[in-house]
């Protein structure tokens, strides 16, 4: 199961307790390590995070520094506890706008992680899901190999192959859209928005998604099975 996050209100979590947004940031990563930790014991094979949207970049520099730095720092003290749980992690989107310094700590715990089998984590980092496709059509192209266009999406982000769709889509924060994240994979996915800021998401909350998510019917355009079984003694 592909489960995808759209971590919003980290702002709104701060000004509600006057404090500065990079406060609102900070708490944000603690909610990430405790839904890491519980997809990696649920049912879940991937788990993808929208961490920093390529539209993040037009924030003000302090707060891309801040979010830069705690990106950094997490990558850097989460690997150990990564590989103890079998995490791989790894991060998807642009990396020729990241500094060095996040680039290498990115490719360290790639390596580090990378036998990890309990848990797949992507961190979507300057990421925009319309150049992942603009940029897998050019892929496709060069490789004139249209049949593999997911795998051209895959590799357009350094993203893992086999891991296109998205079952479950859940966005925090009170806001309900897709922000450029993942369209191409959202395809079919159940969509869950949740009131709650990100940095108050907690493993219940994590929890109640999933058990909604099992609750939905998933049809993919077809009609459901007791409504065909009506329709065939109808006609027939
Ligand atoms: C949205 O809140 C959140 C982000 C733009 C970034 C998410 C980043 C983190 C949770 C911390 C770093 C991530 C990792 C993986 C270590 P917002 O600032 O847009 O909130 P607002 O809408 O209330 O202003």
């Amino acid at each position: 199961m592909h489960v995808a996050i759209i971590m919003d209100g980290n702002g709104r979590w701060a000004a509600q307790r006057g404090l500065p947004r990079p406060a609102g940031h900070k708490a944000g990563v603690r909610a990430v390590r405790s839904v890491v930790e519980a997809a990696a014991r649920s049912a879940v094979d991937v788990l993808t995070l929208y961490a920093f949207s390529a539209d993040n970049w037009s924030r003000p520099a302090d707060e891309v520094a801040n979010l830069m730095g705690l990106l950094e720092l997490y990558l850097i003290s989460e690997t150990d506890r990564c590989v103890e749980n079998g995490v791989r992690a790894r991060i998807i989107g642009r990396r020729d706008r990241l500094s060095p310094a996040l680039v290498r700590a990115v490719e360290k715990t790639e390596r580090a992680t990378a036998e990890g089998e309990r848990l797949t984590l992507q961190l979507a980092v300057d990421y925009s899901a319309r150049e992942a496709i603009s940029g897998a059509a050019r892929l496709a192209a060069l490789r004139r190999d249209a049949l593999k266009f997911e795998d051209c999406l895959a590799d357009a982000v350094h993203a893992v192959r086999g891991a296109s769709s998205v079952d479950l889509l859940i966005r925090t924060g009170g806001e309900r859209r897709l922000s450029d994240f993942l369209l191409w994979e959202c395809a079919y996915a159940e969509l869950v928005f949740v009131e709650t800021c990100w940095p108050d998401f907690d493993e219940k909350d994590f929890q109640a998604a999933l058990e909604e998510f099992h609750r939905r019917e998933r049809r993919y355009g077809r009609v459901p099975p007791i409504a065909a079984a009506t329709a065939l003694r109808q006609t027939g």
